[in-house]
């Protein structure tokens, strides 16, 4: 067995993975990254850009569709969706060579393989992929996540058959199911729930809790709620899926048996980290409930040892995870940098877009902040008006009382996830709203609806 050197070794090419690999290179460092699937990993391959490809899809259909209203008719309007996963694997394929090409560039040397640590030998870490060892400086654990399996009866039967699938499998469907039975209202299941509902489906939404959407402003949530329901998908929350079957699910709610026919099951109950068979114990690496626990250098345990993206089980999104490697980098090159969770924005890209940041009214209120409301519809922007006739979005604030920032922001309708990063910058850097009412927004857009709101 031959052995290569460089100054870090990265296991994962997802967007932990591969943007720590290009900033380490930026920074003069010499890396090898290890990855045993596509570069990209779920975000590109499996999670964000392939969901947004589909649901942009429906977004053209719909409003098509929708046209006659805006002055614009066509015949046999219809959604092929083998063509639509057609192109969805293209957008995929392209953006996938982009990071290779990225990976390139920098001189990282990328390993087709499972990498598995070794040991220490002195100040190196040894890593093993492809029946070759590699040594570094630093190791950056960056495997990401994968979907959590319940022990419900007949789920690993029905994922073996294909009568169930996972947010994997679901992309790769090249006939759109009769019925589709989503399990778990999160951001999987509503993205999910909201293709496939407008691509033909019949679609049912198992949730357990009485709340879609987790974290997201309840106020907000229940807008999404009735909006989804009332484009015919059904939900059936407060509820506890007790088996599957092919061509059925069982659920109970309040203790009542009720059964729900179906021709596939989506199994969207969370993700966890990966963190099986990497070798961690040759290190002694902790693990705790499931995740690696990392300080706000992104630093394990061990010295040396880095664990950014999902598999730290922090906030388990792409973006928290680019931010998170740029971290650990910097930490690495000697340069001074923290990572602040407080600010991270979160969307669902269903139509209506979801999109928040900071504190909800429900966490504000448990941490005792005293706070005002702020809140405007949608339509008191021009531009929105203009777009939409019938529909309705929120923009809702949340303004800390004495201080006067803003501590939460919350939107429902179009372009809110284009929109959120500015409420995030306000969050981030501690502003005074009265500092926003002096700031000019371009008009006509709905982006002024954040403005609007300040002053209501
Ligand atoms: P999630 O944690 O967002 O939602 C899971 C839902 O399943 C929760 O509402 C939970 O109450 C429910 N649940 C749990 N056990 C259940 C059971 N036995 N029966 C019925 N319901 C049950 O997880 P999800 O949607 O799978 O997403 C995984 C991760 O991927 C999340 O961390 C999410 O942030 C990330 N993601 C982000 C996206 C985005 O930013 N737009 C898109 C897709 C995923």
């Amino acid at each position: 067995m031959s052995q290569r050197h460089s100054d870090v070794l990265i296991i994962g090419g997802g967007p932990a993975g591969y943007l720590a690999a290009e900033r380490a290179a930026q920074g003069g460092l010499t890396v090898t990254l290890f990855e045993k699937r596509a570069m990209g990993g779920v975000c590109l391959n499996e999670g964000c850009i392939p969901t947004k490809t589909l649901l942009h899809s429906a977004k053209i259909y719909e409003t098509a569709l929708k046209g006659g209203a805006y002055g614009v008719t066509a015949d046999n309007v219809r959604l092929d969706h083998n063509a639509v996963v057609t192109r969805k694997d293209k957008v995929v394929k392209m953006l996938v060579s982009g990071v290779e090409g990225k990976m390139k560039a920098g001189k990282i040397s990328v390993i087709k393989s499972t990498a598995v640590i070794n040991e220490k030998n002195g100040a190196h870490f040894i890593v093993e992929g492809a029946g070759e060892k590699y040594s570094g400086r630093y190791i950056l654990l960056a495997a990401g996540s994968e979907p959590m399996i319940p022990p419900i009866p007949g789920l690993k039967e029905g994922l073996e058959k294909g009568f169930a699938v996972t947010s994997r499998e679901i992309l790769e469907l090249r006939e759109i199911p009769e019925k589709l039975t989503v399990i778990g209202a999160g951001v999987v299941g509503l993205e999910m729930a909201a293709y496939f509902a407008t691509a033909g489906s019949k679609v049912s939404v198992i949730e357990m809790t009485e709340k879609i959407a987790g974290y997201t402003d309840a106020e907000i949530a229940s807008i999404l709620l009735k909006d989804m329901q009332h484009r015919g998908i059904d939900f059936k929350l407060g509820c506890q899926v007790t088996g599957l079957s092919p061509g059925s699910v069982t659920y109970e709610k309040n203790g009542k048996a009720e059964k729900l026919s179906t021709d596939c099951v989506l199994i969207a109950i969370g993700r966890r980290p990966t963190i099986q068979n990497l070798g961690f114990e040759k290190l002694n690496i902790h693990t705790e409930r499931g995740a690696i626990p990392t300080d706000n250098q992104l630093r394990t345990n061990v010295s040396g040892v880095y664990a950014i993206g999902d598999i730290n089980g922090k906030s388990m999104l792409a973006h928290t995870a680019y931010r998170e490697a740029e971290v650990a980098v910097n930490h690495i090159l000697g340069k001074k940098d923290t990572m602040r969770y407080d600010a991270i924005p979160a969307v669902i890209y269903t139509a209506p877009e979801v999109a928040g940041v900071g504190e909800t009214e429900e966490s504000a209120r448990e941490k005792g902040l005293a706070f005002s409301v702020k809140k405007l519809s949608t339509r008191y922007s021009g531009r929105f008006v203009a777009e939409n006739d019938k529909a309705d979005g929120l923009c809702k604030l949340l303004i800390e009382n004495g201080t006067e920032r803003l501590i939460g922001a919350h939107l429902i309708g179009p372009y809110a996830s284009e929109m959120i990063y500015g409420a995030s910058m306000m969050i981030e850097s501690r502003w005074p709203v009265g500092d926003l009412k002096e700031l000019v927004f371009p008009h006509p857009t709905v982006s002024e609806i954040i403005r609007e709101t300040f002053f209501n």
